[in-house]
């Protein structure tokens, strides 16, 4: 009796240790924005190839559109380990400790994509991912989302028009600085806040990319959407150092496989996602937009630019002057 209660035991452990064993490794990936966007499409993307590339030993959990945890949670949570997976805006890196990532806000700054990516992939973007590390994260990788618009209730052609407006903007100093170069009062908010700010007044207007703009329908309570173009918006995917370092070398090599594919993914769908988004904006006749003319983006371009050296010190003026190299960036040409 004795000894059959002990086999019985032993078949027991045996069986739990095996569903252990099988457990998958769940990776909760949490962002803010809506699933339709490149954001959301990319987050999904990589989730289906993590798992078919571990062959299941890995479950990756989006959440989407903060139903998890706004922007400054978020961030808490990973460095808790309460989430794996995150990509914040590269506006939002400060709070991390890392306020270089600042230097993608920098105004009129990239023309292209292609641009863009030459700083990404280049020692800057490189530098940058690495630092992550003494903070206890590990960047992955950088997906795309797409230059910004701005919007408001009111015609904004030139900066003067900018005047006085309350503008929401990301928890980002030099885009504190940008507003404030144009004469707006700018105020950093989550995410989450912006379409109810900007419905009840709390703010006037903002600035975003298309996908964002049309997926959170801020274009139903802005009256004006104007084609600026005057920067960028992008992400650092990022993990905890911690819980990376302890996943089975096997794992890694395929998630790390995994996001290679996606970030392709990513990077390959934003423009064509932000140029549906303001088909959309555009055929739903629920604002106007407005197509800057030269003398206004000459304007706009002039009133900008000191941002650029205003912020020399904050993201480092070393940084500036590689990237004015990589993207053939001219000041005194404006
Ligand atoms: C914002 O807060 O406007 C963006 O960072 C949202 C996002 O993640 O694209």
């Amino acid at each position: 009796m004795q000894i059959h209660s002990l086999l019985l035991g032993a078949v027991a452990l045996a069986f739990s240790a095996t569903a252990v064993a099988q457990q998958p490794i769940v990776i909760k990936f949490s962002h803010v924005v809506a699933a339709d966007t490149p954001k959301g499409k990319a987050s999904e993307f990589f989730a289906k190839r993590a798992g078919e590339l571990t062959k299941g030993k890995v479950k990756v959990e989006v959440y989407a559109n903060s139903t998890l945890y706004k922007d400054k949670e978020e961030m808490e949570a990973l460095q808790l380990g309460a989430v794996q997976m995150l990509a914040p805006s590269l506006a939002k890196f400060a709070p991390l400790g890392v306020k270089e990532f600042e230097l993608f806000d920098l105004p009129y700054m990239f023309d292209d994509y292609k641009e863009l990516h030459a700083v990404t992939t280049g020692p800057v973007g490189k530098a940058l991912l690495q630092k992550l590390e003494t903070r206890g994260l590990v960047g992955l990788a950088y997906w795309d989302n797409g230059f910004k618009v701005m919007s408001a209730n009111k015609p904004i052609n030139v900066p003067d028009d900018y005047k006085g407006l309350k503008m929401r903007i990301q928890s980002s100093n030099v885009l504190d600085a940008q507003m404030r170069a144009l004469g707006a009062i700018p105020q950093k908010m989550a995410f989450s806040e912006v379409y109810q700010a900007l419905q009840t007044g709390v703010v006037d207007g903002t600035e975003n990319p298309p996908s964002n703009l049309y997926t959170q329908k801020m274009h139903e309570v802005q009256k004006y959407v104007a084609l600026t173009n005057h920067g960028y918006l992008g992400y650092a995917v990022i993990t905890n150092k911690k819980f990376w370092d302890g996943l089975p070398a096997d794992v890694k090599t395929a998630l790390d496989a995994a996001m290679v594919e996606a970030t392709k993914y990513a990077n390959s769908i934003a423009k064509e996602e932000n140029d549906k988004a303001m088909e959309e904006v555009r055929k739903s006749g629920k604002s106007e937009i407005l197509v800057p003319t030269a003398e206004q983006k000459k304007a706009m371009k002039k009133a900008l630019l000191k941002v650029h050296q205003q912020m020399a010190d904050r993201i480092g003026k070393e940084n500036i002057d590689t990237i004015y190299k990589a993207t053939g960036f001219d000041p005194s040409k404006l």
